[in-house]
């Protein structure tokens, strides 16, 4: 499967929400974007300030995609379609992300997910290094250190080159 990452355009904003959809833990979840005031308009707003994005597409389709916060260092979203899990896409996306965050002059960057361990997320970002933080407000909270994160980026370019 050949897979393309590249930045997310304002023209990829309805296709994002269709991947962000399809993922969600429940079939309510474009009502439930919209109750949050998340809208075509409001990330396109965020696009021009504070976030930015990657995306992952196969075969002219977007199949993941990313979206990270300079102003707070939060990973924002993260998605990735069921059929394409386990192939490391959401690494991938995570990677960019993480890395961007870093070299805005983030320190610290958080997360917010489930509370239930049983989430495939919960477990997803502790593999890659992210550790509990805190629960509030019904969320679980977790975050990662820069040096962190630039330790994986140095251990990820001597596994390539081993590989
Ligand atoms: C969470 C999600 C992004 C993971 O994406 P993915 O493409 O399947 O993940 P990857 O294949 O890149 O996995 C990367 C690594 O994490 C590991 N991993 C994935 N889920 C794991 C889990 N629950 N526990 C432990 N390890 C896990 C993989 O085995 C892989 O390990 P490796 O790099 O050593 O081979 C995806 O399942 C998803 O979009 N879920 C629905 C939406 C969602 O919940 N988003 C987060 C909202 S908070």
């Amino acid at each position: 499967m050949k897979m393309n990452y590249r930045e997310i355009t304002p023209e990829d904003v309805a296709a994002i929400f269709d991947v962000r959809i399809k993922t969600w833990h429940n079939p309510n979840g474009a009502e439930e974007l919209e109750r949050m005031g998340i809208t075509y308009d409001s990330v396109r707003q965020m696009m021009m300030t504070t976030h930015r994005g990657w995306l992952g597409e196969s075969g002219g389709a977007v199949v993941g995609f990313v979206m990270g916060n300079k102003q707070t260092g939060e990973m924002w979203v993260v998605a990735v379609l069921k059929e394409f899990e386990n192939r490391g896409i959401g690494k991938s996306l995570m990677r960019l992300v993480e890395d961007w965050l870093v070299r805005e002059g983030c320190g610290e960057l958080f997360l917010t997910t489930d509370p239930d361990e049983s989430f495939r997320a919960v477990g997803f970002y502790r593999h890659l290094g992210w550790e509990d933080w805190k629960m509030e407000d019904g969320d679980r909270f977790m975050k990662k250190r820069s040096e962190q994160v630039v330790a994986d980026q140095k251990a990820a370019r001597c596994e390539s080159k081993a590989s």
